[in-house]
């Protein structure tokens, strides 16, 4: 029995295969490779290139490979892109997800565990967050997530399809293997490293004017090791019968971007410049999760999202690969 996991060849995707492979889980990948990397793969893993949503290639591949669960992280995922090409968000992560989870329903698939956000609460009304807060996307990726979520609830109420939506808070950092490699690259830590290395002269901080001590938006980092540590659990939980859930993925603390900086010249010890720029539209003040009930449900733990750690294995990485995933 096999895990299909698409978006394998992705982020967050290509360190939870290999968290299933050191495992000794079978793992077949389906990714289109528009933001993912061949390369972030080992050779041998049963990898097709298409869309999650197509019908037909979910039937061969279901055919080779007798599936049991599927981890569904395929998805654009850039809020700035969202609000200007929401069509695009909509047909990739909501059209395609529907027409994913309705093939696999239809090939017997009754376990999935799903990539969510904590972009699907939108502005917090309360802080930390917890996975009883209003939901209320600012931006057409949340609503993306959140349409995502409301369809596997009701499946599992019609069709019994078991599920954990895991809302990731910001997933940041390397394995020794896999890190982060986006184009174009839109997200702080690997932006202040691309300046540490010297191949942008400056930071763009968007925004210091935000009701936070330093003025800049608080986010809470979650390490992309302990991220995929939490999928295995999830998938562990349905397997041993456990319910349908929703799930918050951070760490409970947040540091500002003046912060994430500090760190990241303390880690390099490079000198790393920074421009004040206008506030990015859609950007919430202050993002932390409140993970309580995801310790109890999954008897997780975030092991090593500690900034430093954070910092540090993603500067490891991209020293080891200044260009990301390039052939040799
Ligand atoms: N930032 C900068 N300069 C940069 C990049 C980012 O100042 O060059 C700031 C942003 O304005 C924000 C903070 O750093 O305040 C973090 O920004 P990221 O782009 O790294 O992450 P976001 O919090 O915007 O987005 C993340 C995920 C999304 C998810 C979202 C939930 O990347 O997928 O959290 O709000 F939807």
């Amino acid at each position: 029995m096999a895990i299909l996991v698409t978006g394998g060849a992705g982020y967050i995707g290509s360190v939870t295969v290999e968290g299933l492979r050191a495992r000794g889980e079978a793992v077949v990948v389906l990714d289109d490779l528009v933001q993912g990397h061949r390369l972030a793969l080992d050779a041998d893993v049963p990898f097709y290139q298409g869309n999650a949503g197509d019908r037909k290639l979910l039937a061969r591949v279901a055919h080779d490979h007798k599936l049991e669960a599927c981890i569904h992280f395929a998805a654009l995922a850039s809020v700035g892109e969202s609000v200007a090409e929401p069509a695009k968000y909509f047909e990739n992560n909501v059209e395609q997800g529907i027409a994913m989870i309705s093939a696999l329903a239809q090939q017997g698939v009754r376990r999935v565990v799903f990539s969510s956000s904590c972009a699907t609460y939108g502005e917090p009304e309360q802080i930390p967050i917890t996975e009883q807060s209003r939901q209320w996307p600012t931006n057409p990726y949340g609503w993306s997530k959140l349409f995502l979520e409301r369809l596997l609830d009701s499946y599992d109420t019609a069709y019994g399809l078991k599920f954990v939506a895991l809302r990731y808070f910001n997933a940041a950092g390397a394995s020794e293997k896999c890190g982060e490699h986006h184009k174009p690259e839109t997200h702080l830590i690997p932006n202040v490293l691309s300046v540490a290395l010297g191949e942008q002269p400056v930071v763009p901080v968007f925004g210091n004017n935000y009701p936070t001590p330093d003025g800049t938006p608080i986010r809470d980092y979650i390490h992309v090791i302990d991220l995929a540590d939490a999928h295995i659990r999830a998938l562990e939980h349905l397997r041993r019968g456990g319910q349908s859930d929703f799930l918050n993925l951070g760490t409970g603390h947040g540091f500002s971007v003046f912060e994430v900086i500090e760190c990241i010249r303390e880690v390099t010890r490079r000198k790393i410049p920074v421009h004040i720029e206008s506030p990015r539209p859609g950007d919430p003040s202050r993002l932390v999760a409140d993970p309580t009930k995801t310790k109890a449900v999954l008897a997780w733990e975030p092991a090593v999202s500690d900034l430093r750690s954070i910092v540090r294995s993603a500067w490891n990485w991209r020293l080891r690969h200044p260009s990301g995933y390039v052939a040799q």
